[in-house]
């Protein structure tokens, strides 16, 4: 006889993360820090300032230096602190590494390659940002984008790695960069297969162009194609990326780090891998774009440009440490508004959404 078993179809519950956490080499912190105060669900403050996340090759001196001072900050913190970049990049890195285990549970949580790839991105990036706040004493900053999707040929350009973050005694810098970006300055969104080109400018402007108006405009007008495949309570994660965060957003991985990487990859690459890549700040900015473009797709003409109904997506929570260090659990639906969580991008061209034609 036929049984047809429903699926379950369950939001993801907020993990425990010193507690679920597995294994250091899995980037668990090295002193997990619980607090005392158990894990507090996020509230809105209206009350904060508006930051405004501006273009990372406008920035005035002023917003330079203090974005410098962020990282020497974040980097100065002791291991034992959950703020520190080394433990920013160990958060990342354990939210796909087959770090959190539920009990009960089979499969490890992973939040890349599926629909909570953007908002859970959004999240890391607002606590980064009211971290580097506190660390500052500045409510006002703001991450800033690198607005790698604008191909025009402006002085300074938007699509290399924005010039403060390549200067080796900038905080800003990682050594632990490759091999494209260094072979070609511009960003080349073809680095599949692991070959770093070297295609002329323009070239690469028109070739640019095109893949962001395949996979943003003409290749995404639904959110099922945009946010990536579902993923519920139980499964097995990373079932398949939207087709933003295949590229351009992994393309830009691969292109800042070192496709040919292998293990150990601290010596050779950080961008490309997910162990190592919230180490690299650049990754905050980049990031800070995947965060911008979101915000585009919502209002681009044509299709069906909706965050997912589901109530499972909506519901679905994870845990964070906040700016005093204790532990923040927040719900998909608290972000998909980012004017709700009190920041914006400042107006800068996306030539694409049109160009690509
Ligand atoms: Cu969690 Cu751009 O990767």
């Amino acid at each position: 006889s036929l049984v047809f078993v429903a699926e379950a179809t369950l939001p993801i519950p907020a993990p425990n993360i010193p507690e679920q956490c597995n294994s250091i080499q899995n980037c668990c912190m090295p002193s997990p820090y619980t607090g005392t105060a158990g894990i507090r669900l996020f509230e809105f403050e209206p009350n904060q300032p508006w930051r405004t996340r501006r273009p990372a090759h406008l920035l005035s001196q002023f917003e330079l230096d203090r974005l410098e001072r962020a990282y020497d900050l974040l980097r100065a913190l002791p291991d034992s602190d959950p703020r520190s970049l080394l433990n920013q990049k160990n958060l990342h890195c354990l939210y796909c590494n087959n770090a959190l285990y539920y009990p009960g549970q089979k499969y490890p949580l992973e939040i890349h390659n599926g629909w909570y790839f953007l908002p859970w991105h959004r999240m890391f990036l607002y606590w980064h940002e009211r971290i580097i706040a506190k660390v500052l004493n500045d409510s006002t900053f703001a991450l800033p984008f690198w607005a790698w999707d604008n191909q025009q040929d402006t002085n300074p350009p938007s699509n290399v790695i924005p010039p403060q973050y390549t200067n080796p005694n900038s905080s800003l810098y990682d050594p632990i960069r490759n091999n494209c970006s260094l072979v070609n300055p511009y960003v080349d969104f073809d680095t599949r297969g692991g070959i770093c080109t070297n295609k002329t400018a323009d070239y690469m402007r028109v070739q640019n162009d095109r893949l962001m108006y395949t996979q943003l405009v003409v290749g995404s007008p639904t959110p099922a194609l945009f946010y990536g495949q579902p993923y519920y309570f139980g499964d097995f994660g990373g079932k398949g990326p939207g087709t933003f965060e295949d590229s351009p957003h992994g393309a830009v991985h691969a292109w800042v780090g070192d496709p040919y990487a292998q293990p150990p990859y601290e010596v050779l690459d950080d961008m490309g891998n997910f162990q190592r890549s919230a180490y690299d700040p650049v990754f905050y900015a980049h990031h800070s774009n995947v965060d911008r473009i979101w915000n585009l797709w919502l209002n681009i003409p044509g299709g069906v440009r909706t965050h997912p109904m589901s109530k499972a997506f909506n519901q679905s929570q994870f845990t964070f440490y906040d700016e005093n260090a204790n532990l923040v659990k927040m719900n998909v639906s608290h972000v998909l508004d980012s004017d709700l969580l009190r920041y914006k991008f400042e107006d800068f061209p996306a030539p694409w959404i049109t160009n690509g034609v």
